[in-house]
């Protein structure tokens, strides 16, 4: 297998799907090195799917993932936890533990029957709360949190795993607007400290933003992908959203902002 420079993570031909339900088929992806990747697409498209594929969450009918040069397949999984973490998009609570210990289980890859909990666990995992904005709530049992906090505890978890890919899918369900803003701040922050960063969103305006590299799905398949100033435009929002729209240039960043047409043909 030829090892390829720009990405660590790439899925050849990969076809995935539920049962009989095929709801990728033959998806050529990698994720950049480097990048910060968001991914977009309707609901139902494929994005979460893609994803677990991604980190062998859920296993793939046809075609290869590899991460580093290597086949997923063959690595065990501990291996794959230093280098890629993923934060799912409805993670399930653990009941009867606190906020400290689920962010702790983000360390559990690193650790070994020989190297016990260290301080510098600790201080990684007092870290990752802080950076999530979670610290306060350390002590809080994590079925206690609203919606909002919960989310930000995964992410603080996710963090507290220290790889250099991180995967995030919808990490700002359930989050105000300024959680929100923080969360992509987090995020942008991570991707300029060096990590390479694939996220899966559903706010056009943010993703185009402060994505690097965009991917747009449809039907389990991509449609488009590049830069967003590149690549966004009236009629590919069309094509992949069904969404009459226009498309101005958001007054900060000069990135794309898209404008849904007041009245919209009824596409159901
Ligand atoms: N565990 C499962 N069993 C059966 N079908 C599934 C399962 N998970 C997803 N699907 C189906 O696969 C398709 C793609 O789902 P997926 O979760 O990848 O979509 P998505 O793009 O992430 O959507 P959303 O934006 O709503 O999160 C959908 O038709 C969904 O119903
Ligand atoms: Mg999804």
């Amino acid at each position: 297998m030829e090892q390829h420079v720009a990405s660590r993570l790439e899925a050849h031909d990969v076809s995935v799907g539920y049962g009989e339900h095929r709801v990728i088929e033959g998806v050529d992806f990698k994720v950049l090195e480097g990048e910060l990747t968001v991914i977009l697409g309707p609901n139902a498209c494929g994005k979460s799917t893609l994803l677990k594929t991604l980190a062998r969450v859920i296993p793939h009918q046809k075609g290869e993932v590899y991460l580093d040069g290597q086949k997923m397949s063959g690595l065990k999984s501990k291996n794959i936890a230093q280098i890629l973490a993923m934060l799912p998009q409805t993670p399930q609570a653990p009941s009867g533990v606190n906020v400290f210990d689920v962010v702790s289980r983000g360390r559990y890859p690193h650790q070994s029957l020989l190297s016990s909990w260290s301080e510098e666990d600790e201080q990684i995992v007092i870290d990752a709360m802080k950076a999530a904005n979670v610290f306060e709530l350390a002590d809080r049992p994590i079925e206690a949190l609203s919606g909002g906090q919960r989310q930000r505890v995964w992410i603080a978890m996710t963090l507290a795993q220290q790889t250099p890919l991180i995967l995030l899918d919808e990490p700002t369900t359930y989050l105000d607007i300024t959680h929100q803003i923080e969360v992509l701040n987090l995020t942008q922050r991570l991707h300029r400290s060096g990590r390479t960063i694939a996220v899966v969103l559903h706010d056009l305006n943010l993703a185009f933003r402060y994505a690097t590299h965009v991917v747009l799905m449809k039907d389990g398949a991509i449609i488009a992908q590049g830069q967003p100033q590149k690549i966004v435009t009236s009629e590919l929002i069309r094509k992949v959203f069904d969404l009459d729209c226009m498309i101005m240039q958001d007054p900060y960043t000069g990135t794309p902002m898209v404008v849904p047409a007041a009245e919209q043909e009824d596409h159901v």
